[in-house]
């Protein structure tokens, strides 16, 4: 059972070989049947395939390869804008300019996207997940020509697998799920929890190459470091306004 799920892993690598037309509109069309916020789908899902489009995103994901290499890159956005709108021309007047709406159609976007990748996946196709476009939202927003109550949440790389790397570690199923109420780590559920993460030889090589101490202060001090998390929040605080959210 769940085999196209308990086998995924992340593909960066496409052969140049197109999607159909007639594939990725079954897969578009069948994720929208994800669940949404009180049935409002608001979400907009924008697909480039232009190799000129590609290269003009590229840099709002830090000219990550997949991005021009993937016949198909796919941009999720939380979108109040359509159903605003629709408000608007019914005598409705729309109050979605706010930070629940904004989470509501980010969520939207989100879970869209998992299906999506859920599918295209079992339909033999890679995906990589751009997160990347949380923190250059302006250029996708020009790029893509994105309206008021329109945010870029995720993109997503899609094409036919040319790699098949090794599945990466996952944490124990205890570190994630509490059974009825949240409890509290120990000093020593930590230990056992990220004993195996921290034993791998690859994060071995990758604190040494980075020399620090410990693989936590990979994360802390060069992967995700406050300064950077804090400068991005801002900007990202900024854009949401700009584009009415906030
Ligand atoms: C929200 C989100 C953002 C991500 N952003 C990137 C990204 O910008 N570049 C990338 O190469 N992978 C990205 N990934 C993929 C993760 O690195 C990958 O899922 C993780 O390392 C686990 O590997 P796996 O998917 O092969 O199991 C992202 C994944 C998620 C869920």
């Amino acid at each position: 059972m769940f085999q196209s799920v308990k086998e995924r892993r992340t593909i960066r690598k496409y052969l140049q070989k197109d999607i159909s037309e007639d594939l990725l509109n079954d897969l578009l069309e069948t994720s929208c049947r994800t669940a949404t916020v009180g049935n409002m789908q608001v979400y907009s899902i924008v697909v480039t395939r232009d190799a000129l489009m590609k290269e003009k995103l590229a840099p709002a994901h830090f000219n990550q390869p997949m991005v021009k290499q993937a016949p198909v890159v796919l941009t999720f956005c939380a979108d109040f804008n359509r159903f605003s709108q629709w408000c608007r021309e019914r005598n409705a007047e729309p109050g979605y300019d706010n930070l629940l709406s904004f989470l509501n159609a980010a969520t939207d976007a989100l879970l869209v996207a998992q299906t999506f990748c859920t599918l295209a996946e079992a339909a033999g196709l890679g995906t990589c997940y751009l997160g990347t476009a949380i923190y250059n939202p302006q250029l996708i927003i020009d790029t893509l020509g994105l309206p008021e109550l329109v945010f870029p949440v995720i993109a997503v790389t899609v094409g036919y697998p040319d790699e098949r790397p090794d599945q990466v570690d996952r944490l124990s199923v205890e570190a994630v799920v509490h059974r009825e109420r949240y409890h509290a780590f120990s000093p020593e559920d930590i230990d056992r929890l990220y004993c195996t993460k921290e034993s791998l030889e690859e994060n071995r090589k990758y604190v040494a190459e980075n020399k620090k101490e410990t693989l936590a202060q990979v994360f802390t001090e060069v992967r995700y470091t406050r300064e950077v998390n804090e400068a991005l929040s801002a900007n990202l605080l900024e854009i949401l306004k700009q584009q009415k959210f906030l």
